[in-house]
């Protein structure tokens, strides 16, 4: 067996201000921009916590709840929350720093899924994942019925099965 990991050990952060040609009609950052941006924090991530070549295979949420203006300092901080047998799911926390102040507040949340693959594209396994914080924890339970939940949507799990996500609705 792999040795474990912890969510520390993959800890991201990218940092960098919106520009003008990433700016939509009304000059806040272009969502598409802020998912690319996310996508490659995600996948360092997941690089580091399975040191593997790792390939995107869901977008599992992304909530744009907050505009992001022209010059913003946005940063990233991608964990992979949970690893399981050859897929990580990483959580993403986004952050805005008020240009005056300094002081940042959370833009949004995103979760997106990572395969590790070898040089042929077949997957192969990663390391298992031990959540320390009270947060990691939240987001490793959790992550089970994420997965249920995106493997349903794509048509790759009997909903009969998903358990965890059945759990939410049914008591038994
Ligand atoms: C990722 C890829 C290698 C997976 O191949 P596959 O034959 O579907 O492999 P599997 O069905 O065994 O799935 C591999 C893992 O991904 C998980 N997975 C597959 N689809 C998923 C989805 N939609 N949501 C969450 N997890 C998913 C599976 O549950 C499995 O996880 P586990 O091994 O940890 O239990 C293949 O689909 C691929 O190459 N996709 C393109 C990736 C890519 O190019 N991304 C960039 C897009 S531009």
């Amino acid at each position: 067996m792999m040795t474990p990991k912890t969510p520390t050990d993959s800890l991201t952060i990218l940092t960098d201000m919106v520009l003008p040609s990433e700016t939509n009609p009304i000059g806040n950052m272009f969502g598409g921009e802020l998912l690319a941006r996310m996508d490659r924090a995600a996948s360092i991530a997941a690089r580091r916590h399975s040191r593997r070549i790792v390939v995107t295979v869901s977008v599992n949420n992304v909530a744009f709840t907050k505009m992001i203006p022209l010059g913003s300092v946005v940063t990233i901080e991608a964990k992979v929350s949970r690893a399981f047998t050859t897929s990580m799911e990483v959580f993403m926390d986004v952050w805005i720093e008020d240009r005056e102040s300094g002081k940042r507040y959370k833009s949004n949340e995103g979760i997106y899924t990572f395969v590790a693959v070898d040089e042929m594209g077949q997957t192969v396994s990663v390391p298992p994942i031990v959540p320390e914080s009270k947060l990691e924890k939240q987001r490793f339970n959790a992550a089970l019925r994420r997965k249920q939940l995106s493997l349903v949507i794509a048509d790759k799990m009997d909903p009969l099965l998903a358990t965890e996500l059945k759990a939410l609705f049914i008591k038994e």
